[in-house]
C-alpha cells in the first residue's frame, strides 16, 4: 500500500490574535492572546498527513526572509521531504493574519507572497517523486496555472488528485478541475463557487449536486460543528460531527484534508477516511493555533477512546 503523499501549495507564517472583536475604523484594541506559527493551507496539510503516517512530499516556494529556513525546518520536524521547497530571490514568505473570536472562528487576510511564484517548473522537477504518490494534494494559494498543470500531471500519470478550492475563487474554471478525483470545499467556498447558499443541509446537498451535474466526481463538503458530507453521482453520506468545544477553527478543515488523504491511501475507504479526519479536525479545534493545534495518533486514539465513552 502506497503511502507517499504530495502536497502542492502554500505555506504561510500565521500571526494569530485572539479578540473580543474587531476594531472600529481608526481604534486600536488591546487584545488577550496572540500565537505565532507555520501555517498555510498545503503545509497545514502536508503536516496534518505527516502526523497521521504518510510520508509526505512537499512542494513549495518560501520567501526571501527570516522566515523561510524556520519554514522548512518545521516541515524537516515533521519528517516532510523539503528537496522541493524552494527560496524564492524576490518575495518575501507567504504571511496570514489571522482574527480568532470568542467563538473560536477565524478570519484570515493573507499575503501570498513568494507562494505566487510556485509554476509548473516546480512541478515537473518534482516529477519523479510525484509519479510515486498515492495521491497529490492541491489548494488555491498557488496560482491557477500551476494548480492547473498539477492536475494535468496527475492525470497523465495516474496519480490520484484531491483539490480543496481554498480559498475559493469565481475565476476557478470547473471544467479544468473536473478530473480531479477529490474536490473538498468547506460551505463557505461552495457557495462562492456555485452561487448558492449553503445555509441549510438541503442548500449544502443542493449547491453540491450543481457540481457534480458540471463534471465532479466525488464532493466532500466539511461543514465545521456540522459535520461532512460526501456526494457523488451515486453516493450522499454524512459524517456527524465530533462534539467539542471550539476554541480555534483556524486549520481544521486542512487538518481534516491532511488526515483524509493519509487514511484513504491506505485502504481506499472514503467513509472510514472521513470519520477519522472528522475526528482529527474536532481535536485540533480545541487548541489554539494551526498546526500546533494538531495531535499525535496517541492524543487522537485517546480522544476517540474518551468520545467512545460518552
Ligand atoms: O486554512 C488555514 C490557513 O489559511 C492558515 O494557516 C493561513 O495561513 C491561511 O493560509
Amino acid at each position: 500500500m502506497c503511502m507517499k503523499l504530495a502536497v502542492i501549495g502554500s505555506n504561510m507564517v500565521d500571526l494569530c490574535a485572539y479578540i473580543h472583536r474587531m476594531p472600529a475604523p481608526g481604534e486600536t484594541l488591546e487584545v488577550p492572546d496572540f500565537t505565532i506559527g507555520c501555517g498555510g493551507k498545503g503545509a497545514n496539510q502536508a503536516v496534518a498527513a505527516a502526523l497521521c503516517g504518510a510520508e509526505v512530499t512537499m512542494v513549495s516556494k518560501v520567501g526571501n526572509d527570516l522566515f523561510a529556513d524556520n519554514t522548512i525546518e518545521n516541515f524537516k520536524k515533521f519528517g516532510i521531504d523539503t528537496r522541493y521547497v524552494t527560496k524564492a530571490s524576490d518575495a518575501s514568505s507567504g504571511i496570514a493574519s489571522i482574527f480568532v473570536d470568542e467563538s473560536g472562528q477565524n478570519r484570515i487576510l493573507i499575503v501570498k507572497g513568494a507562494n505566487d511564484l510556485l509554476a509548473p517548473a516546480d512541478i515537473d522537477a518534482a516529477a519523479t517523486d510525484l509519479k510515486a504518490c498515492a495521491m497529490i494534494i492541491l489548494q488555491l494559494e498557488a496560482p491557477l496555472a500551476t494548480v492547473y498543470h498539477a492536475i494535468d500531471f496527475g492525470r497523465k500519470h495516474g496519480v490520484p488528485v484531491l483539490l480543496n478550492p481554498a480559498p475559493a475563487t469565481k475565476a476557478l474554471d470547473i471544467a479544468k478541475v473536473c478530473v480531479c478525483d477529490f474536490f473538498v470545499p468547506n460551505e463557505t467556498e461552495l457557495s462562492i463557487l456555485t452561487g448558492l447558499p449553503t445555509e441549510t443541509m438541503a442548500d449544502v446537498e443542493e449547491a453540491a449536486k450543481s457540481l457534480l451535474v458540471r463534471g465532479l466526481k466525488n464532493i466532500i463538503v466539511t461543514l465545521g460543528g456540522r459535520g461532512a458530507l460526501w456526494m457523488t453521482q451515486t453516493e450522499k453520506q454524512y459524517v456527524v460531527p465530533c462534539r467539542v468545544t471550539a476554541v480555534d477553527t483556524t486549520g481544521a478543515g486542512d487538518a481534516f484534508i491532511g488526515c483524509f488523504a493519509s487514511e484513504y491511501a491506505k485502504g481506499g475507504d472514503v467513509l472510514a477516511a472521513m470519520k477519522k479526519a472528522s475526528a482529527f479536525a474536532a481535536l485540533s479545534v480545541t487548541r489554539k493555533g494551526t498546526q500546533l493545534s494538531y495531535p499525535t495518533q496517541e492524543e487522537l486514539a485517546i480522544f476517540l477512546q474518551k468520545k467512545a465513552a460518552e
